[in-house]
């Protein structure tokens, strides 16, 4: 957690200026690299077995009691552990975030984090200057042992947290059979759908490697006989016909306004008529509060450094809906989403079409 500033200091930061601000963002530096150290010693894993003391818990991560305690009360002044009696425990937050396997894996996540600010961040000053990435951002994932996976079970993670909502919301055509999930990485959103409805079969198509994330997924879950992993690059096969639904989720953000035509249209062509199609994704909303939209800036800065990528607003969203000949577009959003947006639109049956070409 971010360090909170109390009211006085909160004048005396952000109201006043008197005190240096950009020490906060530099705090904030220093605060991930002490959550980072936890995570790689365990240490939430163990003081969720039980309380310890600083001496217990030395012996068991076989540490120095004296760097154990230098880090114990930095996690505490961040609100991860807190001391009581002479022990230490989890917050309810850490218990939350970092210990419950059920839902976000945040522990994967710092893996990734830990990565890409050795590997990829100290390339940005060079990338904003000359718009050249010296990596590509899949390649590199697959080039770094256990990264790849990291990545897929961070997203899963994400995707388990929100899954069971955005399967509610997305609203099918009757007796749905055929899903196709493009990027769909870890399978966790195919596995869902799939779950809601028993009737339906689910593509996925992704890279090999993201794949074998997905098929512990589908086979930890029972679900391989109606769950299909094509392993592909989206932009090199026929994506098939027909389909009922399709997910485009966390992938319009890798590409250009004029690239998420293309790939629209692809979808569209994939869908049969009346068929769904959904987008889940970070967009700029004039909902959020100035959390979130501090958050997106920071991601969408990231998207851009790792792959051209970036985040769009809703508006743009809809004309490359409109372009690419979708209708009855609609955007939910909910706090508990953290800046990520769901989209259904409706590939129009060709009878309404024709009578609506006749219209203009
Ligand atoms: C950010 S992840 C999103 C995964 C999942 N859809 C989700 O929302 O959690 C993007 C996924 O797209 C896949 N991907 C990116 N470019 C691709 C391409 N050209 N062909 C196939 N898969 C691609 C990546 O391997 C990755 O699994």
């Amino acid at each position: 957690m971010p360090i909170q500033p109390n009211i006085l200091e909160r004048f005396a930061f952000f109201t006043l200026n008197a005190a240096p601000t950009p020490m906060l963002d530099l705090a904030g530096a220093l605060g991930y690299q002490a959550l980072s150290t936890a995570v790689r010693l365990h240490l939430f894993e163990t003081l969720q077995e039980r309380p310890l003391t600083i001496s217990e818990l030395a012996q068991k991560l076989n540490c120095q009691e004296r760097g154990l305690n230098h880090l114990l009360k930095a996690l505490d002044g961040l609100g991860y552990v807190t001391e009581k009696n002479g022990r230490y425990h989890n917050t309810t937050m850490t218990e939350k975030w970092f210990t419950d396997g059920t839902i976000l894996d945040l522990n994967s996540a710092i893996t990734c984090w830990d990565a890409f600010l050795h590997d990829l961040w100290p390339h940005a000053p060079e990338v904003i200057q000359s718009g050249k990435r010296p990596y590509n951002f899949y390649d590199y994932t697959a080039s770094q042992p256990g990264l790849s996976h990291a990545h897929q079970q961070m997203m899963s993670g994400n995707a388990n947290l929100n899954a069971p909502d955005i399967v509610k919301r997305v609203k099918l055509p009757a007796g749905p059979t055929r899903l196709l999930d493009v990027g769909g990485g870890h399978g966790a959103y195919a596995i869902h759908f799939c779950q809601a409805n028993p009737n339906l079969q689910a593509t996925i198509l992704d890279s090999e490697i993201a794949l074998e994330t997905a098929r512990q997924h589908v086979t930890a879950n029972d679900l391989t006989k109606r769950i299909h992993l094509q392993p592909a690059d989206i932009w090199q096969v026929e994506w098939g016909t027909d389909f009922d639904l399709v997910l485009l989720f966390n992938f319009i953000h890798h590409y250009d306004l004029e690239t998420n035509v293309k790939l629209l249209q692809k979808a569209h062509a994939a869908l049969k008529p009346g068929g769904q199609l959904a987008i889940f994704d970070q967009l700029e909303s004039k909902q959020f509060g100035s959390a979130i939209n501090g958050l997106l800036r920071l991601i969408s800065l990231m998207y851009y450094l790792f792959a051209d990528g970036r985040i769009f607003s809703s508006e743009e969203v809809q004309q490359l809906l409109d372009k690419a000949r979708f209708s009855s577009v609609q955007f939910f959003t909910t706090p508990m989403w953290a800046g990520q947006s769901l989209v259904t639109a409706v590939k129009q049956s060709s009878v309404q079409s024709d009578a609506s070409n006749d219209k203009q």
